[in-house]
């Protein structure tokens, strides 16, 4: 089992990552928090997998633990699930010493974390990530937030978790899709700052036969890519939590990704593959701009097109997808902003490129030239 300290102004927390771990997680919380009432959130198909698991293992080290199980999905990043939770742990009698426990992806962490930064005024919560991409990105950094019929994210808070515990052996379960979703994430870390990873999964894709697949089922090397993709965020998060600036960079591809989530109502692209055809789009933009050569262009759509991603939906047009930019730049009261790599490893702020170029490339991944051909 690794320990990797995570450090933030805010605070510090330990995270651990292991295989086949979770049967250990109570005895591992104890050593940082003394045994107390806990309310462990998760959704139905994590709880069915490991909610057992995890409860076993908080009561062997004295925990109370209290299992809330929701239905799960993005829409249940809501105030009324939050509400939800309130309510559980206001009928159990948790206190300011009780902890929440966040058993599952995402969705469950962001709304878990929400919830307890918010229930009495913050209790300490964990988080117990199961999916890839939870694993390497929501779980840590300490944003947590529900959605807003206005849009996503929109209410929620800077809380950092009290722990993280992380066992890559639950990955087993997760639907090969999710996994893609997930990889998505550790791609965009070796473009933003690591080539030497970026050139580990360009390696491993290589040892795949099959065109659409990055990396084996079940390969061990899953965990020490997920370590350095704990490391990479850890270190953004360390030097700019607020997102003030550096930490901005963690937001490559999402300027078309949420574009094309919100152009086809959240009901089309799961969050990672979002991002990943946004990486894509931003890739090939920088190089309509001269800012990145066709080589390196061509090496990360190689490997984005890995990701076996859905081909764009058909009834989507350009003036859609620049209604959703745009309207994503007047909400945020400043231009419009890409994160566009100079190389890989290597990204920068671009602001306000020529809108007909960003027309251009949304032409090309909705015909499907970029990443279906
Ligand atoms: P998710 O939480 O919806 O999980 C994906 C699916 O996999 C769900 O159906 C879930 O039930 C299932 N699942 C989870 N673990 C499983 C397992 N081990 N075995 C079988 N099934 C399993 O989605 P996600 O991709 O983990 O998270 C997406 C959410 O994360 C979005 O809401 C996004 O906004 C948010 N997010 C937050 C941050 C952050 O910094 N806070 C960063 C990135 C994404
Ligand atoms: N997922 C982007 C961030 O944590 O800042």
């Amino acid at each position: 089992m690794y320990t990797i300290n995570m450090r933030t102004r805010q605070k510090s927390y330990p995270l651990f990552l292991g295989r086949g771990i979770l049967q250990n997680a109570g005895p591992v919380i104890s050593r940082y928090l003394l045994p107390r009432p806990a309310l462990v959130v998760s959704d139905k198909n994590v709880a069915d997998h490991y909610a057992e698991k995890c409860l076993h293992s908080l009561r062997r080290a004295g925990f109370k633990p209290y299992l809330e199980v929701l239905n799960g999905g993005e829409k249940e990043k809501s105030l009324a699930a939050a509400s939800t939770l309130y309510e559980r742990a206001l009928k159990t009698g948790m206190d300011r010493q009780s902890v929440f426990v966040a058993l599952g992806g995402g969705v469950i962490g962001d709304l878990t974390g929400f919830a307890a930064a918010t229930y009495l005024r913050g209790v300490p919560f964990i988080q117990v990530p199961t999916t890839l991409l939870a694993m390497v990105d929501s779980s840590i950094g300490g944003k947590v937030a529900v959605n807003h019929l206005l849009g996503k994210n929109l209410i929620g808070a800077f809380y950092q978790p009290s722990l993280v515990f992380g066992d890559v052996a639950t990955l087993h379960t997760l639907p090969e899709r999710e996994l893609n979703a997930g990889l998505a994430e550790v791609i965009k870390y070796g473009i933003i700052w690591d080539a030497n990873l970026f050139a580990r999964l360009e390696h491993l894709s290589k040892g795949v036969a099959v065109k659409n697949k990055l990396i084996e089922t079940g390969s061990r090397q899953l965990l020490p890519l997920i370590l350095r993709s704990i490391l990479i965020k850890g270190k953004v998060v360390y030097l700019d939590e607020k997102e003030k600036n550096l930490r901005r960079i963690l937001n490559f591809g999402h300027t078309f990704g949420h574009a094309l989530e919100t152009a086809s109502r959240y009901e089309y692209y799961l969050h990672g593959e979002a991002v990943a055809c946004g990486m894509a789009m931003a890739v090939r933009l920088a190089e309509m701009l001269h800012i990145l050569d066709r080589v390196s262009k061509q090496r990360i759509i190689n490997l984005v097109a890995r990701l076996n991603l859905p081909f764009p939906p058909v009834n989507l047009s350009i003036n859609t997808v620049m209604e959703a930019l745009f309207y994503d730049k007047k909400k945020e009261g400043e231009e419009l902003v890409f994160v566009l790599p100079s190389r890989i490893g290597k990204v920068f702020m671009c602001k306000s490129p020529p809108a007909n170029i960003v027309e251009k490339v949304i032409g090309e991944y909705l015909q499907g030239d970029l990443l279906h051909n």
